[in-house]
Order: structure tokens, then C-alpha cells, then sequence
């Protein structure tokens, strides 16, 4: 007797599938069960098959069908079975007589069942959601011995040095955080390489809104160099179907792309950031977007209009409507916040005729100063100081370091104050946790892992972000 494909099943599959073997259990216990059953092969060869739960198989079962083979060869080596079961809801009375039987059932079982199926499916769920792409039979192995060893971060590891963990997880990780519609259908471009590059190398990822960073492709790759008034490099690194965990290199920003060294502030300051954040408008978008990105909040969920609205702009309608209430309740709820920030990209623009971003150290760009008219007495941007007025009242909960001051000079220092805050360090976790479990974290018991895994990125300043992933993956990998 086999059972292909294995899966959750009901109590006459149950009965069925063993052929009289345990037949004998009490069919009035199984209701209140299911069964999950691995392929049992008890004195047959491989291959021999009688189907005995067929009928019984859901369709989400079926995903589990083709591994089915796999499984039956593992298992018959070792002449194992194994069972584990669910509860559905049932009265107290009923678990306690569950327990007590399945407790007797596997305690019978116990002389044949050895650990292996488990892990092997939790070695391959960590693999599919790291890297996408089903592993290889020697590396599923490896991984599965790593598990039964209680080292699933190692089996992680594994499945991080598979390529497609860099050209496809990650690529698709960081893509929507590089353009205004937020899609993952976008080409490869300078700040997508360098978050995939800083988490290649284990750059502390607190550095990736400060550093004086990127990476390009190989210089010796047969491919056009960095452009700093094109994406035409990276397009051809994709389009060439390079490897991305072995063809990036790291560089200093401002010799690749020649801004000063001080203007640059990691990946804000790449040229596909400038290009979706810099251009037009008034470089408020590229504050809202780092925020959104970066520290999982939205302006609509930071707003306070308690904060003094001194540092708001000349554009902004002190009555819109010609209503004072309203800037009062609403525009004061933003403006008063992000203005003060948003300073930070004073000498910044992207140029869209050359294609490139701009930087005029010591002049504040016309776009600070448009629709000067609306309200005269607003604030009038001399230089690119900024002060972070979030850090008292209710935003005093995105967790500032308070190592740091709050304000400070250029793109630079204020992405220093936001990779720093609390906020920033379990974004990224939760973007981690969205990518390798498919969901939000949703009860209780993933929060408190999601701030776990967050007390051990920030610790000792390691901000590894290879760790969040293996971390939140073992999280995820089933049981
Ligand atoms: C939920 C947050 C939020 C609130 C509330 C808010 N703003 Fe804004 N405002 C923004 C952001 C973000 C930008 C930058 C938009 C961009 O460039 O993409 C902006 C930009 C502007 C601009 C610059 C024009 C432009 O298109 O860049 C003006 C003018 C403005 N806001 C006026 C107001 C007024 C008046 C109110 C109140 C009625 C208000 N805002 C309320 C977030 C807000």
C-alpha cells in the first residue's frame, strides 16, 4: 500500500489508505482529525503503487503530488512513516481523548519513524522562498541534513548562495522602492545594484541612506560603463544576463558618478532615486518616498498638527479655501514635519535634459523657492540645514537614536537620522518578512518575532541583512 501524493485526509481515507493495517482505529476519533500521512511503503518496493486515498485528495493537495516520488524513495530507504495531525475545532473533552489516543498511536509507531521527511520539505520551502527557483538534489540534502543538525540558519545560508537569491529575490526585494508607482517591472538600475550588492557583501544596511557607495557592473565586463546621464549600464547588465551575485562591484559613489564626496548619501542619491524623486516637483517626494520605503510609513500615517509650523514653505496656503482651519488640521499635519526635513535635498535636482542628477553646493534650487506668492511670510529656504521636529510628539514613537541630535547638514546626515531610528531597522525586517513568508506579519506571535529578528539586526551595529533574511526564512519554513 502507497499513498501518493500525501496529504491531508479524512477519517475513511485514513482506514482506506491503510488497508486494514489500522483499520481496527476508531473511525468515530478520526472525525475530529486530520490525518497528514507521508508516503508509507512498509515492505514494498518503489514504485509499486495501489492509490488508496484518491478520492479524498483536495486540491491543494496537489502541489504536493509531484514530490511525492521523491518522498517515497526517501522514505522507503528508511522504512519510515510519520504522522503528525491538526486539530479542527473540537471540545475540550474531545482534544483530551484525541491526545490521549494519538499519544498511543504514535507511541506504537515510534520503532519505525525517524526524522527526514519534515526537514527535506522545510529544506525546500526555505529554498523556494530565498531564492525562488527549486534547489538542487544535492543541495535540498545538504540543507535537510543542516536542519535535522538544529542548524536552519545554515541550511538559509545555503539557499542564499544559489544566484537567483541576488538576480531575482533581491532584484524584485528593491525594485519597487525606485520608482513612484512602486512596481517590480522595472529595469536593473544604480540603487537596485547597490542594495543588492550591499547585501551581498554584508555592508551594514544602516549605511544604505549615507554611504559614499554603489555598484556597477564589472569594469571587464564586455558591457557599456557607468553613465551618469543613462541607465543604459545596468540595462545592459540585464539584458546581457549577467550574474548579479558575481559580476557587481563595489565602488565610491562620488568617483563613479562625480558628485562631491560629502553630497552623496547612499542610495538617495543614485541616479534612478534622483530620477524618480529629484525631478520637478519641490524634492518633498524624495523625503515621502524614503519614508515609505524605508521606514514602512506613509505621510498619512505620521501626520501631527502639533508640531510648530515655522519651517513650512512659501507654497503652502496658510488658508486653503480661505479656510485657516484647514491648514491648521490638515497641511500643518504634514508640511510642518517634512518641510523642516526636506531641506536636507536643498542643492539637489534631477536634470532632465541632461539625464542627470544635479548637485549646486551652497544654492538652493529654484524649485525651493516656486509659488513664493502663496504665502508670503512662509519660510524661505537659505541653505540645506534640516531638523527633524518628528522627534518629540507622537513620531518620537518611530524610535530616533538618541545618539544622534536631529538635525544636521545635507542628504547625507539626515539619512543618518532616519536609517538609525527604530522605524527604519523593522521595515526592513518586515519588507524581509513580506518577501520570504508571502504574507504580513499578522498576529501576535509574528510581531514579536519580526521585533526578534529586529533586536538582533540592530545589535552590535551588525545591520546584516543576510541574517534577517536566513532569520525571518527559518521563521517561515513550516512544520
Ligand atoms: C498627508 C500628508 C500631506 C498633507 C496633509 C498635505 N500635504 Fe502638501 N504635500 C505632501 C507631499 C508628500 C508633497 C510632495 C508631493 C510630491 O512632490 O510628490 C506635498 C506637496 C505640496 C505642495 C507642492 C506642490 C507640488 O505638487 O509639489 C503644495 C503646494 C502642498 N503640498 C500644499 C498642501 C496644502 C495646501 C495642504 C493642506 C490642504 C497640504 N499640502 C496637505 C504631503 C501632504
Amino acid at each position: 500500500m502507497q499513498l501518493t501524493g500525501s496529504s491531508w485526509v479524512d477519517k475513511s481515507a485514513v482506514v482506506k489508505a491503510f488497508c486494514g493495517e489500522l483499520a481496527q482505529i476508531s473511525v468515530t476519533t478520526f472525525a475530529f482529525l486530520r490525518v497528514r500521512l507521508f508516503p508509507y511503503v512498509p515492505g514494498r518496493p518503489v514504485g509499486q503503487t495501489e492509490t488508496c486515498i484518491t478520492e479524498n485528495q483536495a486540491p491543494w493537495h496537489q502541489d504536493l503530488s509531484t514530490q511525492a516520488e521523491g518522498w517515497n524513495s526517501v522514505l522507503a530507504e528508511r522504512g519510515a512513516i510519520r504522522m503528525k495531525y491538526k486539530r479542527k475545532a473540537v471540545s475540550l473533552l474531545t482534544r483530551g481523548l484525541i491526545a490521549s489516543f494519538m499519544t498511543g498511536l504514535l507511541m506504537s509507531l515510534t520503532s519505525v519513524a525517524v526524522a527526514g521527511d519534515l526537514e527535506r520539505r522545510q529544506a525546500k520551502r526555505i529554498h523556494d522562498r530565498i531564492a525562488g527557483v527549486p534547489p538542487s538534489d544535492t543541495v535540498l540534502t545538504a540543507m535537510e541534513n543542516a536542519i535535522g543538525a538544529n542548524n536552519a540558519l545554515g541550511a538559509a545560508d545555503m539557499a542564499m548562495a544559489n544566484s537567483a537569491f541576488y538576480n531575482v529575490t533581491l532584484k524584485n526585494f528593491a525594485t519597487p522602492w525606485t520608482n513612484r508607482d512602486q512596481t517590480v517591472f522595472a529595469p536593473l538600475n544604480d540603487y537596485t545594484a547597490t542594495v543588492i550588492g550591499m547585501i551581498r557583501d554584508d555592508v551594514p544596511f544602516n549605511q544604505l541612506l549615507s554611504a559614499d557607495i554603489i555598484y556597477t557592473g564589472d569594469p571587464s565586463l564586455p558591457i557599456p560603463g557607468y553613465d551618469t546621464t543613462s541607465n543604459a549600464h545596468y540595462q545592459a547588465l540585464e539584458d546581457g544576463g549577467y550574474d548579479l551575485m558575481t559580476d557587481l562591484v563595489p565602488d565610491q559613489q562620488s568617483t563613479v558618478t562625480g558628485l562631491p564626496a560629502s553630497a552623496t548619501a547612499g542610495v538617495m542619491t543614485t541616479r534612478a532615486a534622483a530620477e524618480a524623486f529629484f525631478v520637478a516637483g519641490t524634492n518633498r517626494a524624495m523625503f515621502r518616498f524614503t519614508l515609505l520605503n524605508h521606514l514602512c510609513n506613509d505621510l498619512e500615517q505620521v501626520k501631527d498638527t502639533s508640531r510648530p509650523a515655522d519651517r513650512i514653505r512659501q507654497d503652502i496656503s496658510r488658508s486653503p479655501g480661505g479656510d485657516s482651519r484647514i491648514f491648521l488640521n490638515s497641511c500643518v499635519g504634514c508640511h510642518a514635519g517634512m518641510d523642516p526635513m526636506a531641506q536636507a535635498f536643498a542643492y539637489y535636482n534631477f536634470d532632465v535634459n541632461s539625464g542627470s542628477i544635479e548637485y549646486t553646493q551652497g544654492v538652493v534650487q529654484p524649485k525651493y523657492f516656486i509659488n513664493s506668492d502663496t504665502f508670503k511670510h512662509g519660510y524661505v529656504t537659505p541653505d540645506d540645514s534640516w531638523d527633524n521636529y518628528w522627534r518629540e510628539g507622537q513620531n518620537s514613537l518611530l524610535g530616533w537614536d538618541a545618539g544622534l541630535t536631529g538635525s544636521g547638514n545635507g542628504a547625507r546626515e539626515l539619512g543618518i537620522e532616519l536609517a538609525n531610528s527604530r522605524a527604519f531597522a523593522s521595515c526592513q525586517v518586515k519588507k524581509v518578512f513580506k518577501t520570504v513568508c508571502l504574507r504580513e506579519p499578522g498576529n501576535a506571535a509574528d510581531r514579536n518575532q519580526v521585533d526578534t529578528i529586529t533586536d538582533n539586526f540592530v545589535a552590535n551595529n551588525s545591520y546584516n541583512m543576510k541574517n534577517v533574511f536566513a532569520e525571518t526564512a527559518v521563521y517561515c519554513m513550516g512544520n
